[in-house]
């Protein structure tokens, strides 16, 4: 049966760093089998013990999925010395072994995945696996008139890169101009950098969908919940649709 000390199962049981998890041993916040042990270094059957966190039983999760609706104004990344990172809105004891699939700008909001599920990530930015990407932006200046088309075509931005087919579309806005695209690649800066490229500018950016997940629109922003098995699944189907 298989010994291990106690602060090292915690760390293992993703409930903080080996530090953390010391500390919140020696403050006597763990029970082990229904008794407090505040020795970080006591020796436990990971297999079999039954270890509790503030009276909370853990267990070993498969891998952790969440949807994060992202506000403007903080980095995709996870950990930065100057800036708010979207890690730092999941508690500290969650943020191990998460990471953000993909990036959105820093003025950029709405959906991105958290996960700690290497694999998923690849696959989802795979640029071989053509996973729709869907955004609403709010645009100034007037856009061309065949900029649909142009979009549809394959766009050549302003530096000569073509983008593979994408599709926009406007959206119903009062008196501002809003519109749709869906894309199947992520490039730098792409949204904006296509709309620049058919006259207008972006000044604000959502993501609404990835695959076939949609952004819950009871998400606030800054919040995040983990993904129901069904979203899980959406996320990772095959593309259908086409553009
Ligand atoms: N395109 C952009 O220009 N910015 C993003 O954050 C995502 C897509």
């Amino acid at each position: 049966m298989p010994r291990m000390r106690l602060d090292k199962l915690l760390a293992h049981l993703n409930c903080g760093s080996r530090k953390e998890v010391q500390v919140m041993i020696r403050a006597g916040r763990v029970q082990v089998d229904g008794t407090v042990e505040r020795d970080p270094a006591a020796k436990v059957d990971a297999d079999n013990a039954q270890v509790a966190l503030d009276g909370q039983v853990q267990q070993y999760q498969a891998q952790r999925y969440y949807m994060l609706n992202k506000p403007a104004g903080v980095i995709t990344a996870s950990r930065d010395a100057r800036h708010d990172t979207v890690l730092d809105l999941f508690p500290e004891e969650m943020r191990r072994g998460l990471f953000a699939v993909g990036r959105l700008d820093k003025d950029t909001e709405g959906l991105l995945i958290v996960t700690d599920d290497g694999a998923l990530s690849h696959a989802l930015m795979s640029p071989v696996k053509h996973v729709y990407k869907v955004y609403e932006a709010v645009v100034e200046g007037d856009l061309l008139p065949d900029a649909a088309t142009r979009f549809a075509a394959g766009l050549a931005l302003k530096d000569g890169t073509v983008c593979l087919p994408a599709r926009l579309e406007p959206l119903a806005g009062g008196d501002v101009q809003r519109v749709r695209v869906t894309l199947r690649e992520g490039k730098y800066h792409q949204v904006k950098r296509m709309i620049a490229a058919v006259g207008g500018a972006v000044v604000q950016l959502r993501r609404v969908q990835m695959g076939g997940l949609q952004l819950d629109p009871e998400l606030a922003a800054g919040a995040f919940r983990p993904l129901t098995e069904q979203e899980l699944a959406l996320l990772q189907q095959p593309t259908q649709e086409s553009i």
